[in-house]
């Protein structure tokens, strides 16, 4: 039994006049672990464009609204990522979801690569047709949802990707009467940098 003051047991921590990078790390290493969304996109050739987007979530399930955020380019002298791009032209774009087993090909992904490289053959994914938009998914995802754009929103150096899936992909077996086995489900998840992580022990209350 912790018998301090509530208020002694914590640190407090003016996170907004912290530095920057020192705000992102304790953000980034508090909000865990977070879902990947790996998305899939077309650039102006029509080649499939694969990043991974671990700042993401489900908005509304009525109809069916996912989010994720997209920061600025690192690095390079780029206005914006790729898919952040591809998306605003094409208005469509792929959530893919990868099993645990993927994580190297999905770390090999947020990687640069010149728009003439396939990033699917580079890592050996495979990419198959989807049903409604244009944009192909990733064969080797558990999950898939077809997406159409709703809206992008600016928010700090971030912009916020919001749509809707219009058709969903399933392995087989795995979706039964709509509910899911989070064990054979297995999701990836990120935990920060190179590190991922799998599901733990479930709790039940
Ligand atoms: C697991 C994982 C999750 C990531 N999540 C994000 C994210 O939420 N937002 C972001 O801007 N970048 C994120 N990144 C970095 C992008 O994937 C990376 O910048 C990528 O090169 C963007 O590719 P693009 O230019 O083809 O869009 C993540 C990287 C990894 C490995």
């Amino acid at each position: 039994m912790n018998n301090t003051c509530p208020e002694e047991r914590f640190e407090a921590i003016d996170i907004l006049k912290a530095a920057s990078l020192d705000r992102y790390k304790m953000l980034m290493a508090s909000i865990v672990p977070r879902p990947i969304a790996f998305v899939s996109t077309l650039n102006d050739q029509d080649k499939a464009n694969l990043a991974p987007f671990s700042n993401f979530m489900l908005i509304s399930s009525s109809r069916a609204i996912m989010a994720f955020s997209v920061g600025s380019p690192t690095g390079n002298d780029r206005l914006a990522k790729d898919t952040l791009n591809h998306i605003r032209k094409r208005g469509e774009y792929v959530i893919n979801l990868a099993p645990d087993t993927l994580a190297s090909q999905v770390q090999a992904c947020a990687e640069d690569c010149p728009p003439e490289v396939s990033e699917a053959d580079k890592v050996g994914l495979t990419m198959i047709a989807s049903h409604v938009i244009k944009t192909p998914r990733i064969a080797e995802c558990t999950i898939q949802y077809e997406c159409k754009l709703e809206d992008i929103r600016q928010y700090g150096e971030a912009h916020l990707v919001v749509g809707y899936a219009v058709y969903a992909h399933a392995r087989k077996g795995l979706v039964r009467d709509f509910k899911i086995d989070p064990r054979e489900y297995a999701p990836l998840a990120r935990i920060g940098g190179r590190v991922y992580c799998k599901l733990g022990d479930l709790i039940n209350v």
